[in-house]
């Protein structure tokens, strides 16, 4: 059985932008945690490359829609290798083997008998690519995401019967599990509440489609094709891919991690395309929050669009991981300042973890010859092992909640624990007196085992600052035993070599 998680698929109507690579990087958190500990781990990502918009943004481009996201889905892979994320599978929508998936599941749900044809008529908005509501029956109504004239449509489309699946959406929603966090859940339920009507699954006025069998004219609607990306990502056959090898493969998602714009989508139109083709559903949705910048909206044509590939040359990937994981609360918005942003990575990685392992290597290699002291079995002072084990036991219980702020802030939280204990046992005084030799040899081992031990917990969040605590304290991550064993207190060995210091992350300046 593996664990199944997967990140949204990206329009690729320009490169990835912060809240893409937000999202990649909370599932890349946590797919790392999950194969830490030991699980097998299918991680999708990919793009979403059909309909209006993509269709559109070609032809400015002066490009055919193929040669156009062959481009941006470059870009996109280029970048996910550029942010080190670990995922098994990259779905491109324009593939022949989701193109077979969509047809399977398109037969299975005709065979459901849930497919007719009928008229759409309403106001549409390309940028999200759904019909709003619009209750004013305004002609210049603009969309509130997207802030652009929604366009009225007229035509002929199949229709999928959503209605049909009222009863069993409401089961599904109100169970407890399935909606992360609560707040978004009620939305939901309220939503559903108001009686679910059906949604079209075609176009007629779009080319840039996966074509419906024997339908001319005739492209599938973009959502009910992308979002079976999921099931086409897990199959393995290029060409011949089908619903039943994606099943035996490992459908169903456990857990679909998405911007909390689309979750109607996820956790209602979803599950009830799944029912009707007699699939499962995913196990949960998790909606987190929008990223602003500085308390304002980000958006090209207030011209403060954060580029992530600028934040990743200036203070790379380690620093923009923390703040996003650490500083944003899953479920919640979160604000990017570049003050506080140069703030916490200076206090948090730079002082309280990057400082605490430098001074103590650079103590440990001047008392005792360079290496790890020699423990003194007499005087053992298991302060800090206490301290670990009840660190290791709530970071786990954050991390299979997915809370990653949390999670981090444990790892901070221990960090200033273990300084403040080297500051009251204040080594460099009692060094002065012999005698008080075993005493110094346990304060600094245990200083020492405790940095271990932090590196080891920040290894799913921040994998390269973990490499590098692991490498000044003479690289013992062993492969041979499992993380979890590794996190046992007591595996640094006395008398091993200490490389010289050097600082394991360099301090940000203002801007
Ligand atoms: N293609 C669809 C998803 C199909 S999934 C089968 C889509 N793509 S998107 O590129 O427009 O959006 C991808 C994700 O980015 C969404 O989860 C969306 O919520 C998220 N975000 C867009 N702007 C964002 C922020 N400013 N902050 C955080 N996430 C944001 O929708």
């Amino acid at each position: 059985m593996s664990f199944v998680i997967t990140t949204p698929l990206y329009y690729v109507n320009d490169k990835p932008h912060l809240g893409s690579i937000y999202t990649t990087l909370i599932c890349d958190s946590i797919a790392r945690y999950k194969r830490l500990s030991g699980e097998k781990v299918i991680f999708i990502t990919g793009v979403d490359e059909h309909g209006l918009k993509i269709q559109r943004t070609a032809i400015t481009n002066g490009v055919d829609p193929q040669t156009h996201c062959d481009e941006i889905s470059n870009i996109f892979i280029q970048n996910w290798k550029d942010w080190d994320i670990t995922y098994n599978k990259f779905i491109r929508t324009s593939s022949n083997k989701h193109e077979s998936i969509v047809n399977d599941f398109y037969s299975r749900v005709m065979k459901s008998d849930d497919i007719y044809m009928g008229v759409q008529k309403g106001w549409y908005c390309v940028g999200c690519e759904e019909f709003k509501d619009n209750q004013d029956n305004s002609p210049t109504r603009k969309c509130p995401i997207h802030q652009k004239n929604l366009e009225w449509k007229n035509e002929e489309n199949l229709f999928f019967k959503l209605s049909k699946y009222q009863s069993q959406i409401e089961d599904l929603i109100n169970e407890p599990s399935f909606i992360q966090p609560n707040e978004r859940r009620n939305e939901i339920i309220n939503f559903v509440s108001k009686g679910l009507k059906d949604f079209s699954i075609s176009r007629t006025n779009v080319s840039w489609g996966i074509s419906v069998p024997d339908r001319p004219n005739h492209t599938f609607y973009v959502w009910f094709d992308a979002l079976l990306g999921y099931v086409s990502a897990i199959s393995h056959d290029m060409n011949n891919s089908s619903l039943k090898e994606s099943i035996n493969n490992g459908w169903p998602a456990d857990i679909h991690f998405i911007g909390k714009d689309i979750l109607r989508f996820h956790a209602v139109y979803w599950p009830a395309m799944l029912l009707s083709a007699g699939m499962k559903v995913p196990k949960k949705v998790f909606g987190h929050g929008f990223l602003t910048r500085e308390g304002q909206k980000m958006g090209k044509s207030l011209g403060n669009v954060l580029d992530p590939n600028l934040l990743l040359t200036k203070y790379g990937k380690e620093a923009v991981r923390w703040y996003l994981l650490k500083d944003i609360s899953l479920g919640s918005d979160g604000d990017f300042q570049n003050k506080r942003f140069v703030d916490i990575i200076n206090n948090d990685l730079a002082n309280t973890i990057g400082n605490l392992l430098n001074r103590t290597i650079s103590m440990s290699r001047k008392w005792f010859d360079n290496r790890v002291p020699n423990v003194e079995k007499l005087n053992k002072d298991i302060t800090l092992e206490l301290y670990s084990k009840e660190a290791i036991k709530n970071y786990i219980n954050h991390f299979n909640s997915y809370e990653l702020d949390l999670a981090s802030k444990i790892i901070l939280d221990y960090a200033i624990s273990t300084n403040l204990y080297l500051n009251e046992k204040q080594p460099w005084i009692l060094i002065k007196d012999e005698k008080n030799i075993p005493f110094v040899s346990n304060i600094i081992y245990n200083v020492l085992e405790s940095t271990r031990i932090l590196g080891l917990l920040l290894l799913p969040i921040l994998p390269n600052l973990s490499s590098k605590i692991d490498t000044q304290l003479g690289s013992l991550y062993e492969k041979r035993k499992s993380w979890n064993e590794q996190l046992l207190w007591g595996l640094l060995q006395p008398n091993s070599y200490l490389p010289a210091p050097y600082p394991i992350i360099e301090k940000l300046e203002y801007e």
